[in-house]
């Protein structure tokens, strides 16, 4: 027998012990599959992961928690959200289901810029308890770090605001936040025919002060015929770069204005939505490890039927990531398990791709796979015992609360 001294002794806060382990740590080995494994946590992060037999002795924990079988996966990642706004569009929807389109709806002063009217008459409290509300939400369902984009201020005041109450949900909930500047996603009707006037104010007074406060962790456009143009796009871009800030963008959603060309030229994290992205576009992608996320609940919800390619991400080998879209116009869906099945019948995704497109592929496209997204040593201990038989189960069946236990920097959540 080997003696231990002091030094060589690991003490670990938690040894979640008898569990099947999902590590989902990288593309090749798929689910990443531990059969009888031990996971050992200290200091909110990931000591150790393997076969419990291989457990080694100077492993010692506080506490132990037999999972008696149940599965042991990455805390899930929503990586597209505009989870912070004041009221509600089910009038829209009613308008929709008798023949007006989305955009068509926007056009005529509706859409985003009535949510823009109800959040800016919200004060900060109210917008808070609204968000808080949708965070909890996704807390439930397993969603461990959630993407908040600004957005529906349009003016400088408010976006600020809107981008306070994220950071704010960050500090009052269990829940990692990052949020992302999305000053550029509609006209704001001061601007109204002048939309390089507006981008301006975004390029020189919006973005840097929200930048100067602390408040931005990327930085997105809707670029798009009813949103901005490649050259307007590229200014907010050459902003973000030259305040070293990361890029996104909302691209190909409705039409192919090749802005993911122009993302990947800036090193975008992802291009999302990108129903109508092509060859030339997924090929850009791929060679600037730009993320392509999917969002099928904005494509159900507005019954586009012109699907991503799908089959050209995969040759190129673009990661894809998975998100819901939370948002009051095109995609008024919480509910991140959903998208792992809808991403399934609706683009044809396998369901490990699925589950990667919300756990490492989103943490990448949040530029956070260096610490979140898999069971991994080293990232943080955020992690969700389910009562499944194969995770594959997760995007086939939706709906069941699976979730037994789950740790958020190696602290149990209380669901
Ligand atoms: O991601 N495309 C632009 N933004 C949202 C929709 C916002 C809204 O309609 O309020 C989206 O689909
Ligand atoms: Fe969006």
């Amino acid at each position: 027998m080997r003696r231990l001294t002091m030094q060589q002794v690991q003490n670990a806060d938690l040894i979640l012990s008898g569990a099947q382990i999902a590590t989902l740590g990288s593309a090749l080995t798929g689910y990443g599959i531990i059969e009888n494994g031990a996971l050992a946590i200290a200091d909110g992060k990931i000591l150790w992961v393997g076969k419990a037999t291989d457990l080694p002795a100077h492993i010692v924990a506080k506490q132990t928690l037999d999972c008696a079988g149940k599965w042991l996966l990455p805390g899930f990642i929503d990586c597209h959200t505009h989870l912070v706004f004041a009221g509600n569009r089910a009038d829209e929807f009613e308008q929709r289901l008798t023949g007006v389109s989305y955009a068509e709806i926007a056009k005529r002063g509706g859409g985003i810029r009535r949510t823009m009217t109800a959040t800016r008459e919200a004060n900060e409290k109210t917008l808070l308890a609204l968000a808080k509300k949708r965070a909890k939400t996704l807390l439930r369902q397993g969603v461990t770090c959630i993407e908040v984009k600004s957005g529906y201020g349009l003016d400088t005041e408010t976006e600020l605001k809107l981008l306070r109450v994220a950071r704010r949900l960050g500090k009052e909930l269990p829940v990692t936040i990052r949020t992302t500047f999305l000053g550029a996603h509609a006209l704001p009707p001061e601007f109204q025919d002048n939309a390089d006037g507006y981008i301006d104010l975004v390029c020189e007074e919006m973005l840097p002060q929200a930048h100067a406060e602390g408040l931005v962790d990327a930085v997105d456009v809707f670029c798009e015929g009813i949103g901005f143009n490649l050259e307007q796009t590229r200014r907010v871009f050459e902003t973000a770069r030259s305040l070293g800030l990361p890029v996104k963008l909302h691209a190909e959603q409705l039409s192919n204005l090749g802005g993911s060309e122009l993302a990947a030229e800036f090193g975008a994290l992802s291009v999302d939505h990108i129903e109508f992205l092509d060859e030339a576009g997924v090929k850009a992608i791929g060679a600037s490890g730009t993320v392509a996320t999917l969002l099928p609940g904005a494509f159900y919800f507005l019954k586009e039927t012109q699907k991503p390619p799908i089959a050209l991400l995969r040759q190129y080998k673009v990661p894809m990531a998975l998100a819901t879209d939370f948002n009051p116009g095109s995609s008024p869906i919480c509910q991140l398990p959903l998208m792992l099945n809808m991403g399934c019948t609706l683009f044809g995704l396998t369901p490990l791709e699925a589950l990667q497109g919300v756990t490492l592929n989103s943490a990448r496209a949040l530029g956070l796979s260096d610490r979140l997204g898999s069971i991994t040593v080293g990232k943080q201990a955020d992690i969700l015992l389910m009562d499944i038989s194969h995770p594959n189960q997760l995007a086939y069946e939706f709906g069941i609360d699976y979730i037994e236990a789950m740790w958020r920097a190696g602290q149990p959540i209380k669901l």
